[in-house]
């Protein structure tokens, strides 16, 4: 069981720097120059059902912003995976979270982590990942990975700094899947859509 999840995250200014080396070794795969404020957090965790059953997938973990507000919203360390696969970041992370379940992995592989991991019920997915940076075939990829990971009763959180749905009308067609623009975090450098995504029917 963990005990005081929020207490171990370190101050902005040291995630700031480990997230800044880690563009600097990577900025394609980082997709970012700075984490995710505590707004935009906060604004993806708020979109977990916490009473639905299933396990909550973050990919993309970074230095923990997200990580953080999803635990502080109240869901249990034991229903929380997450995925890194810049490996300095995963230490980093790793050691943020003790006990929590912080994965090396690449999303090109999801499927076959969540069976490694013993995963079949998901809750909700929430990614940081720079969709719209990647290259196309890595895109694809991955969307297609996400996909096949969404259940009828599981929610896709992405989040975006473009004003339009990081998942173009094609693949949503392509996988069944429908989106909705839920917040946008102003406040966010740069600011940030927050986007919904559920199989099967449309989000209210
Ligand atoms: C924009 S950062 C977001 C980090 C953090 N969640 C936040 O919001 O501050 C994207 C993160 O996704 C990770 N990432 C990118 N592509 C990935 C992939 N294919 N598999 C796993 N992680 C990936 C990067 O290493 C980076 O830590």
């Amino acid at each position: 069981m963990l005990k005081k999840q929020t207490s171990t995250l370190p101050r902005p200014r040291v995630r700031r720097h480990h997230f800044l080396a880690a563009w600097v070794r990577s900025p394609l795969k980082i997709g970012a120059l700075l984490p995710s404020s505590r707004g935009l957090a906060n604004a993806m965790a708020a979109e977990v059902d916490v009473k639905k059953p299933g396990v909550i997938i973050e990919l993309g973990g970074g230095t923990g912003a997200v990580t953080h507000a999803l635990l502080a919203s109240g869901i249990p360390p034991e229903r929380l995976v997450v995925i890194e696969r810049d490996r300095k970041l995963h230490v980093i992370l790793s050691s943020q979270f003790p006990g929590l379940n912080v994965l090396c992995a690449d999303v090109i592989d999801l499927d076959k982590v969540l069976i490694g991991a013993g995963i079949n019920r998901i809750n909700a997915i929430v990614s940081s990942l720079p969709l719209l940076g990647m290259p196309k075939p890595v895109r694809l990829a991955v969307l297609h990975q996400m996909a096949a990971a969404v259940g009828h009763d599981t929610a896709l959180i992405q989040f975006t700094y473009g004003p339009r749905s990081p998942v173009g009308r094609q693949h949503l067609r392509q996988y069944h899947l429908h989106g909705r623009r839920k917040k946008l975090v102003m406040g966010n450098l740069p600011p940030a859509h927050v986007w919904v995504y559920r199989k099967g029917q449309a989000v209210i």
